[in-house]
Order: structure tokens, then C-alpha cells, then sequence
């Protein structure tokens, strides 16, 4: 603690020094005698607390106090005015002007020590509030800081969001066009093979037809033999089977392409009006159809589909969404039979459509490995696969769920118990909301 005592009596001066000593708190202590030094030195030391006479030479003891009450950095410091016994109105200035407390002269040793004792606790108080509210200040500046760096870091995640949400777009596109765009490189693969082998078997017609036109006379044991070789070759190359296949697989082509174009351009009646595609009294029977000879290719060699469908009305719906939703299902169905290299069985998927009062219903169950119960629930949410890296982007299924249930106001549904298949099943209303929004 740093006191000042000041008074023009040497006597006070030293009465109140000495009383402060015998208190042996080692505080410093200073004494003057007018009110000028007293301001000098309040204004170059951090005085604590003062002793303050109000008759003074020069400036008085008020003088001292207005200008320690006018100076903000003085604000704190303790004033003990000291006046004589019958001098209240002086008591009352004081205060007015800011005194903290009072002592009368002729000093007594008692109440001066307690009135010292409580302006020390008080500018103790006042310390340990200073410090309490510098903290403060600094952790208030720390979290200003720290709100705006997670203001700027709230702004890099909602970029990331939407960049998440672009590459999602981006991802279900690719994935839309991909499924058509694979079973089309895959059957002009085969027709260029077919086309190799007609080739052989017309080359070998031109030799008969040749050796007939240039010969005056026909060697017809020659030309029987060379038919009866072209016949073997036939045989050999499955000239009938590739006849018999050859529309289908262009009918596939066409399809497949048709849809790559339907896809763009529903996006780009997309782009232009928000709308993706347009809805029309269908029947769920004929969509299955139309969809399981698109994705024939990767059923047709070693899945059996049993289909059982039932008499349904037709429902208000996107066709081209609805294909793909059951085309998904189909192909995973497939991906998950053939992921069972060493199976020796025949696969099957079976395909069912009924009604109700209010719904189409729609199941496609398989006899692949099933889905692990763990999954189960986490199948339907972007992004979610077990294929690997590069197989599947896992966004199948959640677009099938955002057409079915967010677009048709339907539900979708999978049922599985590990190692004996999945079941997939979807509801669509008889009465869809796409009709409600339209009316
Ligand atoms: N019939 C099924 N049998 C077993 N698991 C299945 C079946 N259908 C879906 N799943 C599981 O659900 C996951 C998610 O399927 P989804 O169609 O969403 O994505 P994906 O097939 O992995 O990839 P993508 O369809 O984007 O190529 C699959 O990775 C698979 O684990
Ligand atoms: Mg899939």
C-alpha cells in the first residue's frame, strides 16, 4: 500500500506516521505539508490511500480532492479526510466532493488503525476487481475472436455444402446415364463381333458365288460341298441365334440411347424451370416391363425373374423416375447375386405388384447374400456402398428414396435377413400428391 499523509503540522504528520509503523504492514509511506506537493505526488506515484488536512497554505484540502475526483486515473484512490471535532459542515463538503471517510483531530490511535484497517481492505477489493475485470476483458477479446473465426468457418461449411450438394447433382447424373450408357457399349461390343462373323460367312458365300459365275461349266459336287461347308460355318458361329438376337439388341441400343436422351433433357427442362419431367396416368405393370428389358443385359444369362403381377389401377406418376427407381433396385439385385463367385445355385428375382384402396405396391426380392442387419437402416442415406471404390457411388438407392417418397409422396422400404436375399418394396398413392400439387 502506498499512503500519503497530508498536513502543514510536522506533529499530525509524525502521530499518524508512527501510528501506520506500529501497525508493521511495511507500506510505504510519504508526508507533505500543502496541497500542491500532495498533487505532484498523487500525480507521479500510485498512491493508495490518503490522509488529507483541509486547511492548508497555498491550495486547500478541497482543492485536492477536486482535482483527485476530477482525474479519472485518481478515481480509485482512498480520500481520509482529517477535520476538527465540531466541524461537520466540513464533513459534509468533503463528501460531497468525493471523500471516502473521515477522522478528527486530535488523532485517535484506535479509530485511525480501523479506519486505515478498512480503506486497506477496500483497496484491496478494488485490486482484486481489477484484475477480475482485465481477465474478463481479455477472454471477452478471446471470444470475439473465437465467434469470428467460427463465423468464417460456419462460411467455409456451408461452401463445402453446397459444393457437396453440386457434386451430388453431378454424381446422381453421371450415375442416371451411366446404368444406360453401360448395357449400350456392351451390345455394340456384340454386334461388332456379329458383324465379324457375318462378314466370315459372306466372304465364303462370294467364294461359291464366284466359282459359279466364272466356270462355263458348274461343278455342282463342288458347289454342293462349298454350301455344305458355308452350312457348317453357320452352325458353328450361331448364325441363327445372332439373327434372333440382332433386333433385340438393337431394340436395347435404341433404348438405352433414348433414355441418355430423355435424361438430358429433362435436365435441361431442369435447368430452365425447376421441373424435372412430367407426370402421366401409368401403369406400374408396363413401366416393370419396359424396365427389366432395359436392364435385360444384366440379368438375361444367369437370373431367372418370376413375375406375378396383379390387377392395379394406373397411377399418376413420372414414368422415367419410376423406371429408374425399379431399374436400381434390379441392378443391385443383379450386383449382389453376381457378388457371390462361388455360388452354385440358380439365382432368382421375383417381381409382384398388388393394391390396395389407396396404394400400388410394388416388391423385388432376390435370392442373393442379403443385406447385414447393421446396414439396414443406412442403405438409403447418399453416398452409403459396400461396393468398392469405383463400383458404386452408393447414391442408387437414395434417389430411388427421393423419388419415391419426397417426389410421389410414396414409401419405400427394404426388408433382409443376411444370407437369405433382400427384399425391396414400394407404395405409390393412387391418388398422388404430383396430381394434387397440379389441381
Ligand atoms: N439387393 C441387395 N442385396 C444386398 N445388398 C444390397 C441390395 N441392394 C442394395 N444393397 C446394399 O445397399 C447399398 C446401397 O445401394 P445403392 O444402390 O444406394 O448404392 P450402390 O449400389 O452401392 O452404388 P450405385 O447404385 O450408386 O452404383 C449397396 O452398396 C449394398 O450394400
Ligand atoms: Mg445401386
Amino acid at each position: 500500500m502506498r499512503i500519503l499523509i497530508v498536513d502543514d503540522s510536522p506533529l499530525i504528520c509524525r502521530q499518524i506516521n508512527e501510528i501506520i509503523n506500529s501497525m508493521e504492514m511495511n507500506w510505504e509511506i510519504w508526508m507533505v505539508d500543502t496541497g500542491e506537493k500532495a498533487i505532484e505526488l498523487i500525480d507521479k506515484n500510485d498512491i493508495d490511500i490518503v490522509f488529507l488536512d483541509i486547511v492548508l497554505p497555498g491550495i486547500s484540502g478541497f482543492d485536492v480532492l477536486k482535482f483527485v475526483r476530477r482525474i479519472k486515473e485518481y478515481g480509485d484512490v482512498y480520500v481520509i479526510v482529517m477535520t476538527s471535532l465540531d466541524d461537520d459542515e466540513v464533513i459534509k463538503e468533503s463528501f460531497s466532493l468525493g471523500a471516502n471517510d473521515f477522522i478528527r483531530k486530535p488523532i485517535n490511535q484506535v479509530e485511525l488503525t480501523y479506519r486505515l484497517r478498512a480503506a486497506v481492505r477496500l483497496r484491496n477489493y478494488q485490486y482484486l476487481y481489477k484484475s477480475a475485470l482485465n481477465d474478463l476483458q481479455e477472454k471477452n477479446k478471446e471470444l470475439i475472436e473465437l465467434t469470428k473465426k467460427l463465423k468464417e468457418t460456419q462460411d467455409v461449411l456451408i461452401q463445402n455444402e453446397k459444393m457437396s450438394a453440386i457434386g451430388q447433382l453431378a454424381a446422381g447424373i453421371a450415375h442416371e446415364i451411366n446404368n444406360p450408357l453401360g448395357f449400350v457399349i456392351t451390345n455394340i461390343e456384340t454386334l461388332g463381333k456379329y458383324i465379324e462373323k457375318f462378314k466370315k460367312i459372306i466372304e465364303e458365300y462370294d467364294k461359291v458365288s464366284k466359282s459359279i459365275c466364272s466356270d462355263n461349266q458348274i461343278d455342282m459336287e463342288g458347289v454342293i460341298e462349298n454350301c455344305k461347308r458355308i452350312s457348317e460355318l453357320k452352325k458353328q458361329l450361331k448364325f441363327d441365334f445372332m439373327v434372333e438376337d440382332i433386333d433385340q439388341l438393337l431394340d436395347e441400343t435404341m433404348d438405352g440411347l433414348r433414355r441418355v436422351s430423355h435424361i438430358v433433357q429433362s435436365l435441361k427442362r431442369f435447368a430452365r424451370s425447376g421441373l424435372d419431367g412430367q407426370a402421366s396416368y401409368e401403369d406400374l405393370n408396363d413401366i416393370i416391363e419396359e424396365t427389366l428389358l432395359i436392364a435385360r443385359n444384366e440379368l438375361k444369362y444367369d437370373i431367372e425373374v418370376i413375375k406375378e403381377y396383379g390387377e392395379i389401377r394406373q397411377i399418376y406418376c413420372n414414368r422415367g423416375e419410376i423406371g429408374q427407381v425399379i431399374l436400381n433396385i434390379l441392378i443391385n439385385a443383379a450386383q449382389a447375386i453376381k457378388s457371390q463367385p462361388n455360388r452354385t445355385q440358380k439365382s432368382h428375382i421375383w417381381i409382384k405388384t398388388w393394391e390396395d384402396s389407396d396404394f400400388v405396391y410394388c416388391s423385388i426380392k432376390d435370392d442373393g447374400p442379403g443385406i447385414k442387419r447393421i446396414y439396414l437402416n443406412k442403405i438409403f442415406e447418399p453416398f452409403f456402398t459396400t461396393k468398392d471404390v469405383g463400383k458404386g457411388t452408393g447414391l442408387g438407392l437414395s434417389i430411388s428414396y427421393d423419388i419415391i417418397v419426397n417426389k410421389h409422396g410414396g414409401d419405400i422400404w427394404a426388408e433382409s435377413e443376411e444370407g437369405s436375399g433382400a427384399t425391396f418394396v414400394f407404395k405409390l398413392p393412387i391418388r398422388s400428391k404430383l396430381l394434387e400439387n397440379q389441381i
